[in-house]
């Protein structure tokens, strides 16, 4: 039998780069948004020399859409997402749509933790836990943002400053994303932050992908491998229990390719918890390696994922329930989306056994992670 490796390996040579097709410059566009909050946003288009197009929105960092192309080269939305601002302003649902995460991305259990001997509170917006860096995360905050363009592809680099107690969090943290498109069809997302105190982060990228189109469906049918031989379940309220638990043998078991709906609705304690797949991964082995590969049968779309984090939040779309009309007028239905939330394992100020998620003066906290589309 071939090794995981051997899998992902094989499969990749078999791909084709994402809208091989087309030939032309790859460039990037700014136009307006919209305005939040009294300031002006703007709309980045990131265009790669073969068509593949990313749109990124200085308000949240939010990947508003990718436009990626299918087996026969045609491109189409895979990301769920609105035409304007307003959309994610207004979000019915809290989806966090396409969004970066932050102070603390995930549930920090009860919204309490406690660092150096001193206990902090964090609002409860998830009850009974918090979710995503409190009342307001760094996915509703206005970004500086700076387009540019390098040899290595097109981006936009962002930054936010948290603030010392912002969301009641200790520190003043300065965070620099950049995202990068390029010309093989993946996009690259960096991550640096530093703090003045000792403090807890937790950065993620938040997009909801569905490849056989935005609003076409479910994705049920997309072909999911995890590189992870183990992940972290869950209590009730979606809190981890603090155990690695191995996937063998389970509907977690995705070392192998599994069609998302395969096991999704099969009794199960763990998916009865998490309302279907909304669960952290253990990613095998450290620094850079591919973390995740889906694939589309109907439309022959495969993303990839490739993270320096421990751990990815597989989250199947479960709250989706139609009351979000995005693109092209589109509903997006309960499980019209999966996310791949590339970060550190929920929950982990309070799990002393996790990969410490603290940052402390003098140190850089780095994440990188990459989407890399293609068609086959
Ligand atoms: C994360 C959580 C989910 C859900 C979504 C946003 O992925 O794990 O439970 O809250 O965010 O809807």
């Amino acid at each position: 039998m071939k090794s995981l490796n051997q899998w992902l390996c094989g499969a990749a040579a078999l791909s084709v780069v994402a809208g091989a097709a087309h030939a032309a410059p790859s460039s990037i566009k700014t136009q307006p948004f919209g305005s939040v909050d009294g300031k002006q946003v703007q709309l980045y288009t990131l265009t790669n020399s073969h068509g593949l197009t990313v749109k990124i929105t200085n308000y949240g960092g939010i990947v508003t859409s990718v436009l990626a192309p299918d087996r026969k080269g045609k491109l189409g939305e895979v990301v769920l997402g609105f035409d304007d601002v307003d959309g994610y302003v207004n979000d019915p649902n809290g989806t966090y749509f396409g969004a970066l995460i932050g102070r603390y991305a995930n549930r920090i259990a009860k919204g309490t933790f406690t660092l150096d001997g001193k206990t902090y509170h964090i609002a409860i917006n998830n009850p009974p836990n918090t979710l995503h860096g409190g009342k307001k995360g760094f996915d509703k905050k206005v970004w500086s943002a700076q387009p540019f363009k390098t040899g290595a592809g097109v981006g936009v680099k962002l930054a936010y400053v948290s603030a010392d107690g912002e969301e009641n969090y200790p520190g003043k943290v300065t965070l620099n994303v950049a995202y990068t498109l390029a010309n093989d069809g993946s996009l690259k997302i960096t991550y640096r932050a530093v703090t003045t105190k000792d403090t807890v982060v937790n950065f993620t990228n938040h997009t909801y992908f569905n490849l056989n189109g935005a609003g076409n469906g479910t994705i049920l049918n997309h072909l999911v491998t995890l590189n992870a031989n183990r992940f972290t379940p869950i209590d009730t309220t979606s809190i981890p229990t603090g155990v690695l638990q191995p996937v063998a043998g389970t509907p977690f078991d995705f070392r192998r390719p599994h069609a998302i709906g395969e096991r999704i609705n099969k009794t199960d304690t763990q998916l009865k918890n998490g309302s279907g797949y909304d669960h952290n991964f253990v990613v095998n082995g450290r620094g850079m390696r591919m973390s995740a590969r889906v694939y589309s049968p109907t439309t022959g779309r495969v993303l990839e994922e490739y993270t320096t984090e421990p751990g990815v939040q597989l989250y199947t779309g479960n709250f989706l329930n139609g009351k979000n009309i995005g693109h092209d007028g589109k509903a997006y239905p309960r499980r019209s989306g999966f996310c791949l939330e590339a970060q550190h394992f929920p929950d982990t100020p309070n799990q002393p056994k996790f990969p410490t998620a603290e940052l402390k003066p003098g140190q850089v906290y780095h994440q990188t992670t990459i989407y890399k589309f293609s068609a086959r």
